[in-house]
């Protein structure tokens, strides 16, 4: 955790969720209103087919939504993509941009990932820039110059604490079970926060990084409550509400 600075826990469903799952949607935002969430901001990510439809279920209420990526151009002639404009359009507050899984199936560099980002910020939103390092990057002792490079290149230089939010999540914690030790995390976020105020100068210390891999109700206190962990992004244990309840509960 970082001082006055609230967490987040934010629930990437990826490829997953039909209009049944609008449930848990519905659930979760009945629980955060109810006072009963803790004290961290709860954001749902679902794809894209779902975003309106889970707009209707929390507008008004806590919970905040995005979506999984934006396009980097403003709008035109680009079959399949999704303008950050669109994603504001339907109340979103984030956009990920940059998640390992679109680094490594679309081949997304870190100046594409950076340009999606300034798109996301231009249109109003806060964008969730994901970083992390591969298993035989970390074997190999390169985790430190990958994430580096990556919180350099991909981070806007324009943005701050109410525009950006990084998430490390290291590649191969994500859906694998796996998570680095407590230490491994503590020292991997201090060295983004320390690029942070290179990159934002004070500003950088107010920027939220969450960490993300793994996250489940029986790790996420000792996982959440680590020295610049400001919250966590994650995946499959953000489908179930009550799981998704339970991690936020760390903050309890
Ligand atoms: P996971 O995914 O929680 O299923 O490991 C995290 C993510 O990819 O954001």
């Amino acid at each position: 955790m970082t001082p006055d600075v609230r967490p987040l826990v934010a629930g990437n469903w990826k490829m997953n969720g039909l209009k049944a799952s609008l449930a848990e949607i519905a659930a979760m935002r009945k629980a955060v209103d109810a006072g009963e969430a803790g004290a961290a901001e709860l954001a749902v990510i679902p794809p894209f087919t779902l975003i309106a439809l889970a707009a209707e279920k929390l507008a008004g209420g806590s919970v905040t939504w995005g979506g999984q990526d934006c396009s980097p151009q403003a709008g035109g002639a680009y079959t399949g993509d999704t303008s950050a404009a669109m994603l504001k359009d339907l109340g979103a507050t984030y956009a990920i941009v940059g998640h390992s899984e679109r680094r490594t199936i679309h081949h997304e560099t870190d100046s594409e990932v950076r340009a999606k980002a300034e798109a996301a910020i231009k249109a109003g939103l806060k964008a969730i820039v994901c970083v992390g390092e591969t298993r035989a990057e970390r074997e190999t002792g390169l985790e430190y110059a990958v994430v580096t490079r990556q919180v350099r290149e991909s981070l806007p230089p324009d943005g701050g604490p109410d525009t950006v939010v990084v998430a490390y999540e290291p590649v191969w914690a994500i859906g694998t079970g796996l998570t680095p030790t407590p230490a491994d995390v503590a020292k991997m976020h201090d060295s983004i926060r320390r690029l942070l105020g290179e990159i934002y100068g004070a500003n950088g210390a107010k920027v939220r990084i969450l960490y993300g891999g793994s996250v489940k109700p029986s790790n996420a206190k000792e996982l959440l409550g680590i020295d610049h962990v400001d919250g966590a992004l994650v995946g499959g244990a953000s489908l179930k509400a009550a799981d998704f309840l339970a991690i936020a509960a760390a903050y309890r």
